[in-house]
């Protein structure tokens, strides 16, 4: 990678076992939870309590969004077409690959807020994608990353498979901090009914 600002992490870091193409591995439909009702319903909680409303992307998504009231318009991005139309909260649907191409196609200050449930461990130019993230949001709006303990071994990056939960805080609040245009960042452990884990990580873009 030629961007300097990935020197802060350890050589192999954003490597991944199956390094192959990710539209082979999201070509099946998955309709699925990732995370369990109450994880689901911690992400919903927290999506209350941050006043996430308005024009929402919800970046790395699938059939379902997780919002208790959908925001006013939502867009849902993800790697499946058949699980994003299954997706009916949102009113568009887009299938991009992050890894292959790391950019959004959407114009600067589009979106009040961006989520992303359980899968920013699977990307691997994480400082572009965010970088991009800030972009498309207004000034002052919300990013949010949320993650439990649960994946797809195999298309995780390493660094994110060896460290634990609290260090993966700390590697989106890294992420934040090396990408342009946000904020300091927020971590918490988002309290759940469940048996699955969940965190949070989130900033603003600086107004
Ligand atoms: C564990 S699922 C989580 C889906 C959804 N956010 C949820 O909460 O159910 C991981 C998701 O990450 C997305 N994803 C994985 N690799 C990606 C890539 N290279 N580019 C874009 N999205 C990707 C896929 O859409 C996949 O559905």
């Amino acid at each position: 990678m030629n961007d300097p600002r990935y020197s802060e992490f350890p050589d192999g870091f954003f490597d991944r076992r199956d390094p192959s193409n990710d539209r082979w591995f999201y070509d099946e439909p998955r309709i699925v939870n990732h995370i369990d009702d109450g994880a689901i319903e911690g992400v919903g909680s927290l999506y209350e309590r941050l006043g996430i409303s308005g024009r929402v992307l919800d970046l790395m998504g699938s059939w379902v969004s997780h919002f208790q009231s959908p925001p006013e318009q939502l867009v849902v991005h993800g790697m499946n077409v058949e699980e994003l139309a299954q997706n009916h909260a949102a009113g568009g649907a887009l299938v991009a690959d992050l890894n292959a191409h790391p950019s959004l196609p959407f114009r600067s200050g589009s979106f009040d807020a961006v989520v992303c449930t359980v899968s920013v461990d699977y990307l691997s130019r994480p400082l572009e994608v965010f970088d991009e993230i800030s972009r498309v949001l207004q000034p002052g709006g919300l990013a949010v990353m949320n993650f439990s303990n649960r994946l797809f071994p195999t298309k995780a990056i390493r660094g994110w498979l060896g460290a634990d939960d609290h260090q993966r805080c700390s590697i989106v609040e890294t992420y934040f901090r090396l990408a342009r245009g946000f904020g300091d960042a927020t971590a918490a452990e988002v309290q759940t009914s469940g048996r699955d884990p969940l965190y949070a990580v989130w900033a603003t873009t600086i107004s």
